[in-house]
């Protein structure tokens, strides 16, 4: 008997045809979001699920999924997991790092770019019909080369982030939970400093912290105040990183000049606030959304799921405490 697997979200063909050699796949091809309901009811007799970030995997869930063995997510980020729970369960949980790093990456320096040469504000005023030509003073924006680059988060995806930080001629500095070595500073040109320098030193800040308890609102009212009246903040991590509501107050009173936002507390519900202002460039999270990055994520969701399914060790374990507790 092939062990039976869940896929929560349309996947690419490719992905389903690998985890059908090795199990029964239940695929949701459709799309259709599944609710808390529906989740349990399909995962009770499955052994295994891919699933992505709209899907919250938690512990009275795994309560009533008794034959699970493992939770693949398709995401480096795994907020929508219980971890402990999975672990105290007995099952194994696996994300996808690395895969997506350069292209998140390439959304940062998008989101950068467009917010500092007010490119969206630029594409609406043409599409409007309002373009009558050429003048010294229009839509003036702020130069993005030779600017000071934080980086809020230097893990994998914020040392790609300041990699390409080299070609714009930019400083980066950064503040992370724990300091990069020496070798790795130096290699990406980054200086450490505190986060209250990081605040009031950077031109553009971006930040790549997960999203935890311990990074809810990590920007809020006292830090947007921090920052410079020229600052733009940029958020291609996780909503619930910044407070939405004091980010809006911040960028309609010019605390801050502008953002680039990938991400939003409670997404896909957005404030309507940040509709209103022209300061700010908005994406649906897209971050890793390249066509060949997407494939690479749901590839390795499936191989993790498939590695714990036939005994072998997923090699984006997350919790190996989990392994053989049941
Ligand atoms: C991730 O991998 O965490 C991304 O946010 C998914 O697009």
């Amino acid at each position: 008997m092939k062990p039976r697997i869940l896929v929560t979200r349309e996947v690419f063909d490719e992905t389903l045809a690998y985890l059908a050699q090795h199990c029964e796949v239940e695929p949701n091809q459709a799309d259709v979001p599944l609710d808390a309901q529906t989740l349990a009811q399909r995962m009770q007799d499955k052994d295994g699920v891919v699933c992505a970030l709209t899907d919250r995997i938690d512990d009275a869930l795994l309560a009533r999924s008794t034959r699970l063995k493992v939770v693949a997510n398709i995401a480096v980020g795994y907020n929508n997991i219980d971890l402990a729970a999975c672990t105290a369960r007995g099952v194994m949980a696996t994300n996808t790092p690395g895969v997506l790093d350069d292209s998140t990456a390439d959304l940062a320096w998008t989101l950068m770019l467009a917010a500092a040469r007010r490119l969206t504000e630029a594409e609406a005023y043409i599409r409007a019909g309002n373009w009558r030509g050429w003048h010294l003073k229009q839509l003036l924006g702020v130069d993005v080369h030779h600017a000071t680059l934080g980086i809020l988060g230097m893990g994998r995806i914020g040392q790609v982030i300041a990699r390409r930080a080299s070609g714009f001629d930019m400083p980066v500095i950064y503040h992370n939970r724990t300091r990069l070595s020496a070798a790795i500073e130096e290699r990406l040109r980054a200086r450490y400093v505190s986060k209250d320098d990081l605040l009031a030193q950077s031109d553009f800040l971006v930040l790549q912290v997960p999203y935890s308890p311990q990074t809810h609102h990590l920007i809020g009212a006292d830090e947007l105040k921090r920052m410079k009246p020229t600052a733009i903040l940029i958020n291609s991590t996780r909503g619930g990183v910044i407070d939405d509501r004091a980010l809006i107050q911040a960028l309609r009173h010019g605390t801050i000049r502008a953002a680039g936002l990938d991400v939003f507390e409670g997404e896909p519900k957005l404030d309507p606030g940040f509709l209103e202002l022209r300061n700010v460039v908005l994406s649906p999270h897209i971050g890793s959304s390249t066509e060949a990055t997407r494939r690479a994520m749901a590839m390795t969701a499936a191989r993790n799921a498939v590695a714990a399914l036939t005994g072998a060790t997923p090699p984006n374990l997350l919790n190996p405490e989990a392994v053989g507790k049941t």
